[in-house]
């Protein structure tokens, strides 16, 4: 007997959070050892923030890239690379700002909330991609104004193109796997609505349950890797809605 397998979907988007680089070392956001409950989000990670104390800001940012290059991409980040490569339309619709989608080899990938290697500056809005750690530079070149993340503060806005293309591409997926987020931040929460809306076959991949868990067919309790591994390999059983 044999259930649905990778290669019977025509486009299929992977959703993923900090659980996805969970296993590669990235710490996730919440629960034990989450970035917020060490670091108020307040004084590091939001406008005001950065318009009070740019300098502390940096600090805190220069520590997460420190974190982050320290880390490679798991066997996940690599499984969901070479689903694309096939015929297949791949896409990672993410919201992790690590860019280990990128550096495994994915090419379709919408980064909903920026990424920690770009910088813009505050004043001009010019950006600049930037591999170094720890980020030295703090002042635009052209204006002089304070460069900042180019990421997704608390309170900021989303990238308004960036999020039009993941929900037409949710909408017109036959396949949307949701792996490790705990589905609490909008508007990036609301996405596997589309999912649900285009009649996908949605799978959630999480240890935990989730607030949006009632929104998937398929549950699979566990780590990315181990879920990642066993969708790829074809198990028959597993996307069985049944
Ligand atoms: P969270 O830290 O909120 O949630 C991580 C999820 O991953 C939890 O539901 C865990 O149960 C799950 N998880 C942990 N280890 C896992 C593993 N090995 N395999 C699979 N799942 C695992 O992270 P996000 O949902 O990504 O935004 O957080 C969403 C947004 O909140 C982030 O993008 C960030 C944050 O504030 C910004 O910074 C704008």
């Amino acid at each position: 007997m044999s259930g649905p397998h990778l290669r019977d979907f025509n486009r299929i988007v992977f959703f993923t959070g900090a659980g996805m680089s969970a296993e590669s070392g990235v710490p996730t956001y919440r629960g034990a050892g989450g970035i917020w409950k060490e670091y108020d989000y307040r004084r590091y990670a939001c406008q005001d923030a950065f318009n009070r104390d740019p300098a502390a800001v940096w600090e805190f940012h220069n520590y997460r890239r420190r974190l982050v290059a320290a880390c490679a991409p798991n066997l996940g980040h690599r499984i969901i690379a070479r689903a694309g490569q096939r015929e297949t339309r791949v896409t990672v619709v993410t919201q992790n700002i690590d860019g280990l989608h990128a550096l495994s080899g994915s090419r379709d990938i919408l980064e909903l909330h920026g990424n920690l290697w770009r910088v813009r500056c505050d004043t001009c809005g010019v950006k600049q991609q930037d591999p170094h750690e720890p980020r030295e530079q703090l002042r635009c070149d052209g204006c002089g104004g304070w460069w900042r993340p180019d990421i997704v503060w608390f309170g900021d806005f989303l990238n308004d193109a960036t999020l039009h293309s993941a929900k037409q591409l949710i909408s017109s997926c036959d396949l949307f796997v949701s792996v490790g987020t705990s589905a609490v931040v909008y508007p990036a929460a609301h996405l596997p609505e589309y999912a649900r809306a285009g009649k996908a076959l949605r799978v959630e991949i999480n240890p935990d349950e989730t607030p949006a868990s009632e929104l998937y067919d398929v549950h699979l309790r566990g780590p990315a890797t181990e879920m990642l591994t066993r969708l790829a390999d074809g198990d028959p059983q597993l996307l069985d809605p049944a």
